[in-house]
């Protein structure tokens, strides 16, 4: 086969067969294949997408890149929650300890930061030494002994998409459905779940701008699920400003120790306490989600998810004196305040733009092999819907480089907008999706 007819063909709007989707994917990963071909490709199918036929087999060769990892040996109902990734989603490290300590295991497979996203993996990789490229048997080791897990695609898990992911990310060919839905897909089906819950975030920090590509996405997803034998339900939820305050590795994790030690964030906690109840009606540890709801905020009541967090962070690694006590967490050489010029209500805080801005703060990369800088990032004071001062500071900002700092602070100024006018918060729960269709959440 030639790859260049293959590329011509999708450019062309054609439809591909399962051969030639093999020959280029397998290729790339074997290394026959070049990142420029792998670029064009990636390229013809964002203009011309694939239908949902194409998009089920795309995602069964990049599942098979690799070896699908066997749980059936571990008591229970394995349930895991993916985000399609927004701004400050640090959903999934207050989550998946909070699930596993109802009794629901969790092996979590998680991506990096995805074009102007965070991502699950940089977050964990900012605590000192926590792992989350363990092999698989260690994989399977961990969830047998503690209930929970969290790495990311390693050589044998979804090798075809932890390639094309880094490739996507700087090619600007992440923002497409059917790449997304393989990408996903691949390595939730590879890592041994029974059931999965989706969180399709829509907004401008979200890779779906609109309500209705949003729903597109998540009923690909929903469906291949469905199809590959696993239950999978999903909410779209808000991604027009971030979630929560922090944006930046660390930052971040110091947002979600404090959320597993019990404090309300409101945004934030709200979507983590909906999937945790999902995932505990899915695990059949609640008979609906609502008392999922229940069960998860007796769990960070407790201290129970805290104490299995810190279960996690220690068995993959990780250093616990700094969960224990994050002021001994190095700060940025700069930190700076984002005051308020005029007093009124805080309308907007673009959380594509914030996103952006904490890619040039360090907290992300442009290219596939940039170094992060945990500490770098912002942390808001205001939310959407609160209102200001003159004067009230409105974010911190943190950066080892002045002249990056202070670019961004003049950038964020303009990605925040503040009238006259009384604002409210956005609607943060639109949606609730399962095989039947969409159904409204209130
Ligand atoms: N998350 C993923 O794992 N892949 C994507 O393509 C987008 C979000």
């Amino acid at each position: 086969m030639n790859p260049v007819e293959i590329i011509r063909k999708k450019r062309d709007g054609q439809k591909l067969t399962r051969e030639e989707m093999e020959f280029l994917i397998k290729g790339y990963v074997d290394g026959k294949i070049p990142d420029y071909q792998m670029s064009a490709f990636l390229m013809a199918v964002y203009f011309n997408k694939m239908d949902f036929d194409e998009t089920s087999i795309f995602t069964d060769i990049m599942l098979r890149s690799g070896i699908i990892v066997d749980l059936s040996d571990i008591p229970g109902i394995k349930v895991d929650k993916h985000s399609t990734g927004g701004i400050g989603d640090k959903v999934s490290i207050i989550l998946a300890p909070m699930v596993a300590s109802c009794g629901v295991p969790v092996p979590m497979i998680s991506g990096r930061g995805l074009g102007h996203t965070g991502g699950t993996l940089d977050k964990l990789e900012s605590i000192p030494g926590f792992k989350t490229n363990l092999s698989i048997a260690e994989y399977k080791s961990v969830i047998s002994e503690i209930g929970i897990v969290m790495i990311g695609q390693t050589a044998e898990i979804a090798p075809a998409d932890k390639k094309m992911y880094a490739l996507r990310d700087v090619t600007g060919t992440v923002e497409c459905i059917p790449l997304i839905a393989g990408s996903i897909m691949s390595k939730k089906l590879a890592e041994g779940i029974d059931a999965l819950v989706l969180d399709i975030k829509v907004g401008r920090g979200a890779f779906m701008k609109t309500k209705e590509d949003a729903i597109e996405l998540a009923r690909t997803l929903i469906a291949i699920g469905n199809k590959f034998g696993k239950q999978t339900i999903g909410f779209l939820t808000d991604m027009s400003q971030p979630l929560g305050y922090a944006v930046g590795n660390w930052l971040e994790i110091k947002e979600c120790i404090e959320c597993l030690k019990g404090k309300n964030i409101s945004d934030l906690m709200e979507v983590t306490y909906l999937l945790g109840g999902a995932m505990l009606t899915l695990g059949k540890k609640a008979n609906s989600i609502e008392e999922g709801i229940e069960i998860c905020r007796g769990a960070i009541k407790s201290g129970n998810a805290y104490n299995k967090f810190l279960q996690m962070v220690k068995r993959q690694g990780g250093k616990v004196e700094y969960i224990e006590d994050p002021s001994k967490y190095p700060e940025s050489k700069y930190v700076k305040e984002l005051k308020s010029k005029n007093e009124g209500d805080i309308v907007n805080i673009d959380a594509l733009e914030v996103g952006l801005i904490c890619i040039t703060l360090g907290a992300g990369r442009t290219k596939v092999d940039d170094v992060i800088d945990p500490k770098a990032g912002i942390v808001f004071h205001k939310k959407v819907g609160d209102s200001v001062e003159k004067g009230d500071t409105i974010a911190t900002i943190y950066c080892d480089n002045i002249e990056k700092l202070d670019q961004s602070i003049k950038r964020l100024e303009k990605a925040i907008l503040i009238a006259t006018e009384p604002s409210t918060p956005p609607k943060l729960v639109h949606a609730f999706i399962d095989e039947k269709g969409i159904h409204d959440w209130n």
